[in-house]
This record gives structure tokens, sequence and C-alpha cells, in this order.
């Protein structure tokens, strides 16, 4: 039995590390020829991040995360085509972008109780007044020099720049869902956004609702 035991044992360790390479391969070669993995995150910030996971399982899932939650929704500058917003791959997570015009807001449409997006939806207006998407990427303009606990506070308790006595963060930013997140979890979103490439471009302060009437439309 002991025999049997160790050989299925070996057998099997044979076969994972055989999986763990086959798993990797799109890791290598997407290494070489993409830039989304070009960066590694090595900062001090991401050695806060404790798993067992091996650093390219966490990126994967961060990434999986990142995608599938749909971050890009509302944090990627997008092209209007004929199908709707798509996404602007270099300047992916980079927020509302820093000079961008906004269209002008018709206040009849608010006060009908309207929410407003720009057209890319980088960008909302509603009773708290603009908001803009932040920059993602790991540029210092974005949150590459954010600590991990940074990035939990500002999802688990939707403050801004995850500063515990920060302000409140605006809508539409749904922070409220992704606080039910799991850490495992957290942690994975904040290594990918750490890997990708920096994007310099410094999002706007917010414009309170009482400002807005500088960019009505002249309607
Ligand atoms: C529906 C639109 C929307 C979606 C979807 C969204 N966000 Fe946001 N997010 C925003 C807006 C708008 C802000 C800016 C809020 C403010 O200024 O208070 C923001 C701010 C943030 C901030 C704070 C940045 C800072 O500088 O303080 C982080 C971090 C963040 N989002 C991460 C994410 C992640 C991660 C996802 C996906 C899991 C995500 N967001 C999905 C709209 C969105």
């Amino acid at each position: 039995m002991g025999t049997i035991n160790q050989s299925n044992h070996r057998l099997l360790k044979e076969k994972d590390l055989l999986y763990i390479f086959l798993l990797s391969i799109p890791f290598i070669l997407s290494g070489c020829q993409e830039k989304n993995y070009a960066k590694t995150p090595d900062s001090t910030a991401l050695q806060e991040v404790k798993t067992d996971a091996g650093q390219e399982d966490l990126l994967k899932r961060g990434k999986y995360l990142v995608t599938s939650i749909g971050c890009a929704d509302c944090h990627s500058p997008k092209r209007i085509s004929g199908r709707g917003p798509e996404e602007i791959p270099e300047l992916k997570l980079s927020g509302y972008q820093q000079g961008q015009e906004l269209p002008a807001i018709d206040q009849k449409v608010l006060e009908n109780g309207w929410i407003l997006f720009s057209g890319d939806l980088t960008a909302a207006v509603g009773p708290w007044g603009v908001s803009f998407a932040a920059n993602l990427t790991s540029d210092e303009t974005g949150i590459g020099n954010w600590s991990y606990k940074q990035f939990e506070t500002a999802i688990r308790k939707g403050k801004y720049k995850g500063m515990e006595n920060g302000r409140d963060m605006l809508p539409p930013m749904p922070w409220p869902a992704y606080a039910h997140l799991s850490d495992e979890d957290l942690q994975a979103m904040f290594a990918y956004l750490q890997s990708t490439e920096p994007i310099q471009n410094a999002v706007p302060a917010p414009i309170p609702r009482d400002k807005l009437t500088s960019l009505q439309s002249k309607k």
C-alpha cells in the first residue's frame, strides 16, 4: 500500500508540474508579445499582498476580475463607433482624460430627474454634480503609488484616495457592491492594476452641483 501511495504521489506531482508549466505558457508568450504584462509589479505596495498563489496566478485572477466586473465601463476612455462606445486599448483604465471637453449639460433634463453620462461613460452628472472616473493604471497619476491598504479602504469604505479621513467617493462608482469581494479577490485586482502600463493622466476634480450652471447648455 505504502509504495503504491508513494508512487501515486510522485506521479501526481509530475503531472502537476506539467500542468503548471502548460498553464504558464500563455503568460510567457503574452509577456513577449503583449504590453499588458510588460510591467512586473514588484513595488513594496505589492509585498503587502500576502498570498499563497503564485504571482502569475494572482495577475491572471486580477485581470479576469477587473475585466469581467466591468471596471473599464467607466474607467476606460472609448471611441464612439457605429456599435456604440468601444474601449481605446492604449488608454485602457486611464479614466476621464485630462483636458477633454465636457459636452454641454442640459439642466432641465437633470431637474426632470435624469442622470447623464458622457458618451464614453467616463464622466457622470447627477444630484452630486459631475464626477470623473479615476485613472486606475500604475502611473503615479493613477494608483501606481498606492498601498494595498489604500485600495482596500477605497473599495470597502468608499473613501477617495483610500484615505480613512478623506471624502466619500461619489456615484456612480459602485463601491458598495465591490465592498463584498473577498480579500483574495481584492488583492488579485490590486496586483493586476499595479501591473498595467502606466498612463499619465491627471483626472480633474469633481464639479459640485452649484457650479454646474457654468456648464449649462445654451439651448
Ligand atoms: C459605473 C461607473 C464605474 C464603475 C463600473 C467602476 N468605477 Fe471606479 N470610479 C468611478 C468614478 C466616477 C470614480 C470617481 C469618484 C469620485 O471622484 O469620488 C471612481 C473612483 C474609483 C477609485 C478611487 C480612485 C481615487 O483616486 O480615489 C477606485 C480605486 C476605483 N474607482 C476602482 C474601480 C474598480 C477596481 C472598478 C471595477 C471593479 C471600478 N472602479 C468600477 C466610476 C466607476
